[in-house]
């Protein structure tokens, strides 16, 4: 039987390999920001809406035309994000700000509007390792995937709605070019943060080449999403597991482990 799923984030990356996925067989409401998408969506056979996690009238647009269509929603699957990075000491509050907007606060808006169609649905929130959070120089993204993981565990135990966290580790998508391009004045422009910024960009890089293949990663997801029973969270990936463990540590441990993790890194940095 067909299945009513709900994507945000669905034109690249994690979102757009589970539309891939899922589109033959199913009803797709895939989120897209940018109109140059539309018609790449409309052929896979997704309805296309738009959504800027952003602002807050396009997410309240997007629910009213999803509820103009559908009575129900089977699966919610909340992916959109992105990666602000920079130093605590100079980042501003406005752009730890947007990271919280558009990784954490949005999703909360768009699920709560879309919970009456929710019924014996589930939502599956695309977290990340950096939900762990032991890593410096990606705080803003580490709290926000944080606060989105107990934000929503918070409205599972509360209501009953079934919620799953899937944290990857590093997957190769777009997402860490996107980073280096949304963070380049903060990485350009941070005194006495050379290395750590130039290792910063080459990592991303490396990352966005590097890291576990997306259609695995999509597979999992749509493995999680068959299941009647899913646990409430996944990580997914070795160097996941590796942060989960060692966010078990006590804090000082883990502190020393990331300074001295930093040090050998920046070492070879020119
Ligand atoms: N890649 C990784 O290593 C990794 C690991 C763990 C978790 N994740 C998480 O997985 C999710 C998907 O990331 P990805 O790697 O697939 O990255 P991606 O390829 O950049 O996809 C991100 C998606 O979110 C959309 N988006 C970003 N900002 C938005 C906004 N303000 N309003 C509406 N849509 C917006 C993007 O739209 P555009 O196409 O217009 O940019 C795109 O469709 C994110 O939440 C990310 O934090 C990624």
């Amino acid at each position: 039987m067909k299945k009513t799923y709900v994507i945000t984030g669905a034109t690249s990356g994690i979102g757009n390999a589970v539309l891939k996925k899922l589109a033959k067989d199913n009803i797709i409401f895939a989120g897209y920001r940018n109109e140059k998408y539309v018609d790449e969506l409309e052929k896979i056979g997704a309805i296309p809406f738009y959504i800027d996690m952003e602002k807050k009238d396009s997410i309240s647009k997007a629910c009213a035309f999803i509820k103009s269509k559908t009575e129900k929603i089977d699966t919610l699957v909340n992916v959109a994000g992105c990666v602000v990075a920079g130093v605590m000491e100079n980042l501003s509050v406005d752009k730890i700000r947007k990271q919280f907007e558009v990784n954490t606060f949005s999703h909360i808006d768009f699920t709560q509007r879309l919970l009456p169609l929710l019924n014996n649905g589930k939502v599956i929130n695309i977290s990340s390792m950096a939900s762990f959070g032991i890593f410096p120089f990606v705080a803003p993204y580490c709290a926000s995937k944080r606060a989105l993981d107990i934000l929503f565990n918070a409205m599972a135990v509360e209501s009953g709605l079934k919620v799953v966290s899937v944290k990857p580790g590093v997957i190769a998508t777009p997402l860490w070019e996107k980073s280096v391009e949304l963070n380049k004045d903060e990485i350009t422009n941070c005194t006495g943060y050379d290395k750590e910024m130039k290792y910063l960009v080459s990592n991303a890089r490396k990352n966005g080449k590097e890291g576990l293949n997306v259609e695995k990663v999509a597979d999992i997801i749509v493995k999680i999403d068959g299941l009647d029973n899913p646990k409430p969270s996944y990580t997914i990936g070795f160097d996941a597991k590796a942060a989960e463990f060692m966010s078990k540590l006590p804090q000082s441990l883990i502190n020393v482990l990331i300074k001295q993790g930093i040090k050998s890194k920046i070492s070879s940095v020119k």
